[in-house]
């Protein structure tokens, strides 16, 4: 397809939820953009392993050198990226940031919002809350970013059963296996799709 869309891909660490959608490329659930730049806020992020494998441009933007987020937003501009993917980036985007890229910042987050998200709600930390909590269920949400942290637009939701016995690693993996690496490429194939 012609005028594909040109995705940023943002990561801090092992960068499975960034395979599933260079995966989802090759087996052409997603058609309608590419992932032409992964940036790490962490230089030993294996996710920048990951892109290079693929082919893929990949950078480590770290706070030596300097405010991250106008290094980021930069690169962005530079790289004429049409839609930026958070895919397990620990860092809490400003205003500044997300009024950017309106409506063009997606994020997976590991429940099914609005439980167990917000401030301090990401990585093993979710998992542990719902296990506390209690819940039979829970799931993946992928979500436009704006500026209040996992408060932006649902596009898609996808339920996983907590199972007896289940560690907060058990469970995170599950909600990896059966929830974000198949609803993350969906909702960027849709997004982009839809895009004008
Ligand atoms: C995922 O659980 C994602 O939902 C969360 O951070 C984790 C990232 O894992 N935001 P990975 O780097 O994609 O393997």
């Amino acid at each position: 397809m012609e005028n594909k869309k040109r995705i940023a891909v943002l990561v801090s660490g092992g960068g499975t939820n960034l395979q599933a959608i260079i995966d989802a490329e090759k087996s052409g659930i997603i058609t309608s953009g590419e992932v032409v730049l992964v940036i790490s806020n962490n230089e030993d992020a294996y996710a920048l392993e990951r892109a290079k494998n693929a082919g893929i441009k990949a950078m480590a933007i770290t706070k030596k050198d300097g405010d991250i987020e106008s290094r980021v937003i930069q690169a962005l501009h530079e790289e004429n990226i049409d839609l930026v993917v958070l895919a397990g980036f620990l860092t809490v985007l400003s205003e500044n940031f997300t009024k950017e890229f309106p409506k063009r910042i997606l994020n997976i987050h590991p429940s099914l919002i609005p439980s167990f998200c917000g401030k301090g709600f990401y990585g093993l930390k979710v998992h542990e809350e719902a296990l506390k909590k209690g819940v039979k269920v829970t799931g993946a949400t992928v979500h436009f970013v704006n500026e209040i942290p996992d408060g932006g637009e649902i596009i898609f939701q996808k339920a996983v059963y907590v199972e007896d016995g289940d560690t907060p690693e058990v469970l995170q993996r599950r909600v990896m296996e059966q929830a974000e690496w198949i609803i993350l490429p969906k909702a960027i194939e849709k997004v982009c799709s839809e895009m004008k």
